[in-house]
Formats: C-alpha cells, structure tokens, sequence
C-alpha cells in the first residue's frame, strides 16, 4: 500500500460527471495500490444533508445558501478530509469550494468572490483541481431525473460555466472537456493525476 497524501478536487457545473469520475478515478489510484479516500459536498454531514434538502426549496436565500455549504465544508475539511491527509490518503472530493464561488455568486449579486473566499478561509487547499467541463445544453439532456433542482436551469448554468473556465484561466486549474466518450475523459483526468503524482 502505497502512502501519498494529495488533496485531489473534481468540480464543475452540474451534469459535467464529476461524480461518475471521481468513483472512476478511485478505483484507477485504488488499482496502483495507493489509499484512496472518496468524499464529496454537499457532504454526509447533517449540515450536507440539510443542503441536500434546499436544493429543492427556491425561497432559501442565497446568502444562507452560502453560509451553510461553508459551515458544511468547515466542518467536511477538519472532521474528514484533513484527518485522511494526515493518514496518508489521496483524497479526492467531488466539489469543494470552487462551487462556492462559481454558484453561490452567481445566485445573487449581493455575494463577492471576495465574501465566500473570507467565510471559507478556515479550510485547507485542494493540491489539483479539475474542472470538468460541459455545454448545459447537453448536461440537461443527459438527465434522467425529471424532478430538477433549483440550479438546474439553463441560464444560470451558462453562466455558471463561463465563470468556472474564467476563474480556472486566472487560478490555472486544468480543464477538461466532458463532450467525449467517458473512458476518454477518464483517461485525460488520470494523466493529469499522475503528472501531479510523479
Ligand atoms: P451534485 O451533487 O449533483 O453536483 O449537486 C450539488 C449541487 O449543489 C450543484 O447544483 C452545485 C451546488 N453547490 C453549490 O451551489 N455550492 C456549493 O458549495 C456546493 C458544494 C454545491
């Protein structure tokens, strides 16, 4: 079992994949003997699940909003991520506090950049953040469920997306295209990992 602690974010608009990749690229490091730990945000804590419920409720105002997915994350980053960094693990979290500043700001001009930055600045960084990348257009096409979340509009997400390939621009995260077959994308994800690794 191989020990190498790296903090590995996958983050991007809703229906990019990074759920079916983060699981994908678990098991790939899994397979090269290194300790793998998954977690994701909304977390599994009660604060998450309480997130999770919102989600479906549009009268929640996006400042509460903002400060529940940072209480979650605190809480998420000292109680999980940071315990299994200092284990030893790669842990690879599906979205971190990029969607934060990608969501919450574009769900009201009221919230900075500057704002959710402060409220979250109790958290570690991510060594690697992947942004995955979508046309919404597609991302709501692929969805089975019909019963959509507050988010999952057509105008917010292109606005959404605009500012994660902005801010990945300035911050120099790696984007990738999730247009191709899923192994490729994969594949493109697992080199990126693997430069960072080595
Ligand atoms: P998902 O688990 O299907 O990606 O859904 C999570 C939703 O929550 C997604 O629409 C993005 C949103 N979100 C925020 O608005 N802010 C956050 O900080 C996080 C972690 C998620």
């Amino acid at each position: 079992m191989k020990l190498n602690s790296l903090f590995i974010v996958l983050d991007g608009g809703d229906g990019a994949g990074t759920t079916t990749h983060s699981h994908l690229l678990k098991g790939f490091l899994e397979n090269k003997d290194f300790k793998v730990h998954l977690t994701r945000e909304p977390s599994r804590n009660k604060i998450g699940v309480l997130l999770r419920e919102f989600l479906r409720n549009k009268d929640i105002p996006a400042t509460t909003d903002a400060l529940l997915f940072a209480a979650d994350r605190d809480l998420h980053y000292h109680n999980e991520i940071k315990k299994k960094l200092d284990e030893g693990y790669i842990v690879i979290s599906d979205r971190f506090i990029e969607s934060s500043i990608i969501y919450q700001s574009v769900q009201s001009n009221k919230i900075s950049i500057d704002w959710i930055k402060q409220i979250n600045k109790f958290v570690g960084k991510p060594d690697l953040t992947i942004i995955l990348d979508i046309d919404p257009k597609i991302a709501l096409a692929r969805k089975t469920d019909k019963a959509l979340e507050k988010f999952e509009d057509i105008g917010f997400l292109n606005k959404v997306r605009h500012l994660y390939l902005t801010r990945a621009e300035q911050e120099g995260y790696c984007i990738v295209n999730t247009d191709d077959i899923i192994e490729l994308v994969q594949e493109k994800i697992q080199n990126i990992v693997i430069a960072k690794l080595d």
